[in-house]
């Protein structure tokens, strides 16, 4: 009876505590939100925010997309001094390369995209002497001074576009090789990646292997999967888009049930739009460590100080720039 007691003590303490802590972390969070608001105001800012990014901070921005239609939106904005950028450091220099009269900010500086980093200058120009008169298509996942280096950019909305708009049967293509391998499958030509085994660690994770299991489980549901993913995981795909191309697909489509194949930061807008229906990530662990490192705390600290401006060296830009525009030109 005693121990019974005892148990049931430090099972409510234990309950306090969690509901204390709960209710402190809810109200820190509306507390920072109605700063950040308020500063937003005051600074003449804008937030665009990525898919993947933390659910408060989907909720507080101006703008919720995917590379391209940040992209777009960053590079049409015309009265907001200050752009706070919520995702990776490529998205961001993207932003201050279309836009170069604003402010750009990451709120977070080591939020960099690993597959970004897989590509050197000088591998891009190792391939264009192996295949010399190959053009070079490069996934906005890459840092300015590789974009420098290609003909045009593509996202993973608009490389097939790109690539068929092309006046040629044989591309050089980097950093992503399963990008690689569907825009080879959509369009019927060569696609030749640089480097031969650029990968993103976060759509690595996802086996068909967990698509089955989850299918035993919800065998209604559809599937989706980014490009990213392994060919594995496209063959069994319903549908395979860009991240807002699947909430498109979500919401437009008769499936009231869905296996997610992309980062996890993306069920937040799939079910704050689709209420009535049901996401499932196809597997629990895939998730962006970058993504994920722009908390409130760190929005509020960099819009405050104004820090943590995103510089892109000028010769770079320049070069960089020409081969957004070109991919703007095709879609
Ligand atoms: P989207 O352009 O589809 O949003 O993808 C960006 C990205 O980094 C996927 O991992
Ligand atoms: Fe880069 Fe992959 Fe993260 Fe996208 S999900 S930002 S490709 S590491």
């Amino acid at each position: 009876m005693f121990i019974l007691s005892c148990f049931r003590v430090k099972a409510y303490i234990l309950t306090c505590s969690l509901v204390f802590l709960q209710t402190y972390r809810r109200n820190t969070m509306s507390d920072l939100t109605a700063k950040i608001q308020k500063l937003k105001k005051e600074k003449n800012a804008i937030i665009l925010a990525h898919n993947y990014q933390r659910a408060e901070i989907q909720d507080i921005a101006d703008y919720v997309g995917d590379s391209i239609e940040l992209s777009r939106k960053a590079m049409h904005e015309e009265d907001a001094k200050i752009i706070v950028f919520c995702a990776v450091d490529f998205m961001a220099q993207s932003a201050a390369i279309l836009n170069p009269t604003k402010k750009v900010l990451l709120p977070t500086l080591g939020a960099r995209c690993p597959m970004a980093q897989m590509l050197t200058t000088d591998e891009i120009k190792r391939a264009k002497k192996k295949y010399p008169g190959a053009p070079v298509v490069l996934y906005v996942n890459t840092l300015a001074e590789a974009k420098a280096e290609c003909d045009v950019c593509c996202t993973s909305a608009n490389v097939v576009e790109v690539v068929n708009s092309l006046n040629s049967e044989t591309v050089l293509f980097g950093p992503d090789r399963n990008l690689a391998k569907y825009a080879a499958h959509k369009t019927g030509k060569k696609v030749i990646s640089i480097p031969e085994h650029g990968f993103c660690p976060t759509h690595l994770l996802f086996q068909p292997e967990d698509v089955t299991v989850q299918k035993q489980q919800h065998p209604k549901a559809e599937v989706m999967a980014h490009p990213e993913c392994s060919m594995e995981m496209q063959k069994i795909a319903d549908f395979i888009g860009s991240t807002s191309k699947m909430c498109r697909y979500a919401k437009e489509a008769d499936a009231t049930e869905f296996i997610v194949g992309t980062e996890d930061g993306i069920l937040h807008r799939l079910r704050k739009e689709n209420p009535t229906k049901r996401f499932y990530l196809a597997y629990e662990g895939a998730v962006c460590p970058n993504m994920k490192l722009t908390t409130l705390d760190r929005l509020y600290a960099s819009l405050k100080e104004e820090k943590h401006i995103v510089k892109v060296p000028k010769n770079a830009s320049a070069k960089a720039r020409r081969s957004l525009e070109r991919m703007f030109l095709v879609n």
